[in-house]
C-alpha cells in the first residue's frame, strides 16, 4: 500500500561473531503453560516469559477474550488469574494469527466442559491438521462437530481412556498438550501412548504437576494422567528456549566465532550438539550454559529431522544455511513437516546451491554467500536467512520480519551485541 512503512534487518556480512548472549524463555513452553492456566484456581505467577514475542502477546489477548486477568509483574513475569468462566470462544482473528492457541482448546474442555475454537490455518510449512487432537478428545468422551470453521466441543464430564497420538509424522506436540491438560481434571485414568515428550511437553506437564495433577511418565512417549478434582495457583518459571540457543549456536559456527550462551539447557540440546560436534563445532558447558566455537572448516553431514529426542525440524532452516557454505554436499531429510522448504529458494537467490528432491534437500556446499534481498517466508525460515546474511559478502535486507518476532525477542540487538553490524530500519512501501 503507497505510504506504508514496513520494516526491515539490514546486515553487512563478514566478521566472526563474539561474545555473550542471553537466551530468553521458550515460546512453545509458554504457550501452553498460559493455556494451561485455564485449569487452576487462584493466580498464577509465571516467570522466565519471553514477552516481546507477538506469539506470546497474541495468546495474552486471547486469554483475556476468555475471561482471564492476565498482568504483567516484572520483566518477564505474568500473573493469571480466572475472572469468569462463562466464556469459551477462541475466535478466529486470533487463532488465525497464531496456530498455537489451538492449545486452549484441551483446558476449555476440561474445565469449563465446553469450547468453541477456530479451526487454525496452514502455513508454508504445511497443513498443521489437528486431527490427532479431535480423536484424542472424542475418546474422552467429548462430543465434537465443525461449524462455520470453528471446532465445537463439549463435555459434561471428560472420562479418562486410552489414546493413542501415533500419526503419520510421529507424535503431535501441541496434541499431546491439549489431551494431557484435558486429563487432568477427567473422571479417572488417562493413558497417552504416542505421546510427544519435547522438553515444551514437559515443561508443560511440570507446571500441572505443581498445581495439583496426578501425572507420570513425563519425559516418556507414555502418559499416564490421573485425574483430579480441581488445580490451584503456581509459581513456575518456564525453561530455556532451545530453538533460540541452537539459532546462536548456528551462528557462532556459520561465522567461526567465539559465543558464550548464557541460559541453556545442554539436556535439551543433545541432537543439535551432536551434529554441530559432525559439523566441526566446539560446543563446551559453562556453569548456565556453553560456549560456542566455529571450527575454521564447515564439514557437510547428513541431517534428518524427527520427533524428540531426534533433531527438531525447527532448527532444519538454521542448519541448511550453515551447511550452504559447508566444504561438500549434505543431504537434510524433513520427516516432521516434509513442506518445510521454502527458505531453498531464498538461500539459493544468496548463491546458494541447493535442491529439492523429495522428502530431501541436496546442499551443495559453495565458497560463500552474497548478501540480496530477501524475505522470510516463516519464522525459523527468516532465522535461516540471518545466519546467511552474517556470512555473506556485502549487503542483505531482509523482509517479513513480523514472522521472526512471533519467535525472537530482539533478535537484531542480541546479534549486534556480538559484534554483526545489523541494524532494524523502516522502509516506504
Ligand atoms: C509444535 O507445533 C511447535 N509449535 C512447532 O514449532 C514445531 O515445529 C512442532 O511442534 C514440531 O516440533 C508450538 O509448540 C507452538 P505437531 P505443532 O502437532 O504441535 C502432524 C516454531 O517454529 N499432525 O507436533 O502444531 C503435523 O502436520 C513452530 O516454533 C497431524 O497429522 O506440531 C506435522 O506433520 C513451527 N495431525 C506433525 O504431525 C495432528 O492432529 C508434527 O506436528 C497434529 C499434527
Amino acid at each position: 500500500m503507497p505510504g506504508s512503512v514496513r520494516d526491515k534487518i539490514v546486515i553487512q556480512g563478514g566478521g566472526r561473531l563474539k561474545g555473550r548472549v542471553n537466551i530468553s524463555g521458550a515460546k512453545n513452553a509458554a504457550l501452553p503453560i498460559i493455556a494451561a492456566c485455564i485449569l487452576t484456581q487462584g493466580t498464577s505467577r509465571i516467570k522466565g516469559i519471553p514477552r516481546q514475542l507477538t506469539d506470546v502477546k497474541l495468546m495474552e489477548e486471547l486469554l483475556c477474550f476468555l475471561g482471564l486477568q492476565v498482568n504483567h509483574s516484572g520483566e518477564g513475569v505474568l500473573e493469571i488469574c480466572t475472572e469468569k468462566e462463562n466464556l469459551v470462544t477462541a475466535p478466529y482473528e486470533l487463532v488465525n494469527e497464531m496456530r498455537g492457541s489451538i492449545c486452549v482448546l484441551g483446558p476449555l474442555l476440561g474445565s469449563r466442559g465446553k469450547a468453541k475454537v477456530a479451526l487454525p490455518g496452514g502455513c508454508v510449512i504445511g497443513q498443521r491438521p489437528i486431527d490427532l487432537h479431535i480423536k484424542g478428545l472424542q475418546t474422552l468422551g467429548a462430543e465434537i462437530s465443525f461449524k462455520d470453521g470453528y471446532v465445537v466441543a463439549k463435555a459434561d464430564r471428560l472420562k479418562g481412556a486410552e489414546i493413542y497420538l501415533g500419526g503419520a509424522y510421529g507424535s503431535t506436540v501441541l496434541g499431546t498438550c491439549n489431551i494431557m491438560m484435558a486429563a487432568t481434571l477427567a473422571e479417572g485414568t488417562t493413558v497417552i501412548e504416542s505421546a510427544a515428550c519435547e522438553p515444551e511437553v514437559q515443561d508443560l506437564a511440570n507446571f500441572l504437576i505443581q498445581a495439583g495433577a496426578k501425572i507420570s511418565g513425563v519425559g516418556t512417549n507414555r502418559l499416564i494422567i490421573e485425574g483430579v478434582k480441581e488445580l490451584h495457583s503456581v509459581d513456575y518459571q518456564i525453561i530455556p528456549d532451545r530453538i533460540e540457543a541452537g539459532t546462536f549456536m548456528a551462528a557462532a559456527a556459520i561465522t567461526r566465532g567465539d559465543v558464550v550462551l548464557e541460559n541453556v539447557r545442554l539436556d535439551h540440546l543433545g541432537a543439535v550438539m551432536e551434529k554441530f560436534r559432525d559439523i566441526g563445532v566446539e560446543i563446551t558447558q559453562e556453569l548456565w550454559g556453553c560456549s560456542v566455537k566455529g571450527g575454521d572448516n564447515i564439514l557437510s553431514t547428513s541431517i534428518t529431522t524427527l520427533p524428540y529426542p531426534g533433531l527438531p525440524t525447527d532448527m532444519q532452516p538454521q542448519l541448511m544455511s550453515l551447511l550452504s557454505i559447508a566444504q561438500g554436499t549434505s543431504v537434510i531429510t524433513e520427516k516432521v513437516f516434509p513442506d518445510r522448504f521454502m527458505h531453498i529458494a531464498e538461500l539459493n537467490r544468496m548463491g546458494a546451491s541447493i535442491r529439492k528432491e523429495g522428502p530431501s534437500a541436496i546442499v551443495n556446499g559453495v565458497s560463500h554467500l552474497s548478501g540480496a534481498q530477501v524475505t522470510a517466508s516463516d519464522l525459523r525460515a527468516g532465522a535461516a536467512l540471518v545466519l546467511a546474511g552474517l556470512v555473506a559478502k556485502g549487503t542483505t535486507e531482509i523482509s517479513g520480519l513480523h514472522y521472526l518476532d512471533r519467535g525472537y525477542e530482539s533478535l537484531e540487538a542480541k546479534f549486534a551485541q556480538l559484534g554483526a553490524r545489523i541494524e532494524r530500519v523502516q522502509e516506504e512501501v
